[in-house]
Order: C-alpha cells, then structure tokens, then sequence
C-alpha cells in the first residue's frame, strides 16, 4: 500500500488517499496518487518495485486523486502497459496524451492476466465516475475498493479498529452520500442490493482502497452491510456557505 494523508478542511479530520502495488511475476501499480504527493509518492512505490519492473499501471478511474502521477509513472516504467478503458480516453485525454499503444482496454467485469494471477476488474458499489472498475486479485484475496469505503478518519494513523464503530458508519455515509455517490438516493434498492452482492461474494480477504484504512476480517461484512443500507439513509446535511465563512474567519490572518 502506498499512503498519503490529507486534513480535512476546517475539521480536526483526516483522510487518506492511498495507491498500490501488486508484487507478483509482472508488478502492477494500482493508481497513481496525487500530484500534491508527487515526489513522496514516487520515491514511495520505487522503494517498492524497479520502475523497469513495473508491467502494468492499472487507473480505476480518471479522478485526479487515482491519476495525479499517471504521466511520471509511465515515463519511469517503460516496460508498463496502461490498463484504461475506452470511456477514460475520452474523458481524460485532455490532461494525458493516452499513448495509445501502450494501453490495455480492460472493462468492469473483464480480465487481465498478469503471468502468475488473472486479475479481475469490478466496478466497487460505491463510483464517482462511470469508468471505474475496482481490482480483484484472486491469488491472495486482495480487492481495491477504490472510492468505496472512504471515510474520514480522527488522527492521521487510525487503523479500523481503532474507530468507534458509530463515527465509522457515519462516515462512511458521510462520503459515500456527499462526496462520491449522491445518486445512491434514487437507485432500485434491490437492484442495488444485487449490484452489492456481486463484489461481497468475491473471496475477499482484505479490502484495499484509496480512501480508508485496510478493511479486514469482521469489518468485511460490516463494511458491505454498510454500503448495501446506503440508499435507505436519509438526506445529508452538508457543510455550506455559512460553514465557508466559519473557516475563512477561525483561519484568516489579522491585517498588518
Ligand atoms: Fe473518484
Ligand atoms: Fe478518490
């Protein structure tokens, strides 16, 4: 796992963002990172793996916290290929120049094989953008959730067991409804419900993802029991313009 931690803004709140590496015959980085984090974020994964190693860089989804250091990965690994989709071409080539014979189409519900595991991207319950497809790597039970289970989180080093489980649920809602997935309001519960049930089945023995800490052993099913009532929770109230002022004021500095 390679790990940054952002505060949250005008809350005592943290929240990560966090990249992967697979280790196996043919490494593969999970996401890129941002780019505030660039340089740490670099040294990171190349203390993990020689970029001349790295054959596969695997983007979820366009957003700028999963692609901040797509352009540097690729320059540094020039044996990887970019494993994309059709639809984050589209979306994203006006900030990456796709080096298009370099990419690998792999679509929610397809697969790659990566010369000691097939890898298997699924699109997590949880999405703020339609390309995303989360990662299933059947070898060692690891999934990459990505945006699914952000949670904001009390200090900048809690593990999931170190949350109260009721600040946990919160803010898992908190995200998953104001952050990454307001549509989750209108969906078909039951078809939702199926839609959940497709990724919990997998044999997952770790969830990994970009916004919480790794989710293991009971908090699996509590995470899936979690995301699956996310439809029937009512409205959120979200911070506004009298909150902004609140922060501007409590930061501002005096004039000299
Ligand atoms: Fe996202
Ligand atoms: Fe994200």
């Amino acid at each position: 796992m390679v790990h940054q931690v952002q505060e949250a803004l005008g809350q005592p709140l943290f929240i990560y963002l966090n990249s992967m590496v697979i280790l196996g015959k043919e490494p593969v980085i999970v996401d890129t990172g941002s780019p505030a984090n660039r340089t740490q974020w670099l040294e990171d994964v190349f203390s993990i793996v020689e970029p001349k190693d790295v054959r596969w860089i695997f983007i979820s989804h366009e957003d700028v916290d999963h692609t901040g250091n797509l352009d540097e990965a690729l320059s540094a690994c020039p044996n990887a290929q970019l494993v994309c989709n059709w639809a984050m071409v589209e979306r994203h080539t006006n900030c990456l120049d796709f080096p298009l014979d370099r990419c690998r189409w792999v679509a929610d519900g397809e697969t790659f094989d990566v010369g000691d595991r097939t890898l298997h991207a699924l699109r997590p319950p949880v999405f703020d953008s339609p390309t995303t497809r989360g990662l299933f790597d059947p070898l060692t039970g690891v999934y990459w959730g990505v945006d699914t289970f952000a949670t904001p989180l009390p200090d900048p080093h809690a593990g999931i067991a170190d949350l109260d489980p009721e600040f946990w649920a919160d803010g898992l809602a908190l995200f998953a409804l104001g952050a990454v997935s307001p549509w989750l309001s209108m969906v078909d519960t039951k078809k939702y419900g199926t839609f959940v049930d497709r990724t919990q089945s997998l044999d997952i023995a770790t969830i990994a993802s970009c916004h919480s800490p790794v989710i293991e052993g009971p908090y699996i099913d509590q995470a899936f029991n979690r995301v699956r009532e996310l439809p029937s929770l009512d409205p959120l109230v979200l911070p506004d313009q009298s909150v902004l002022d609140q922060i501007i004021a409590a930061t501002s500095q005096p004039l000299v």
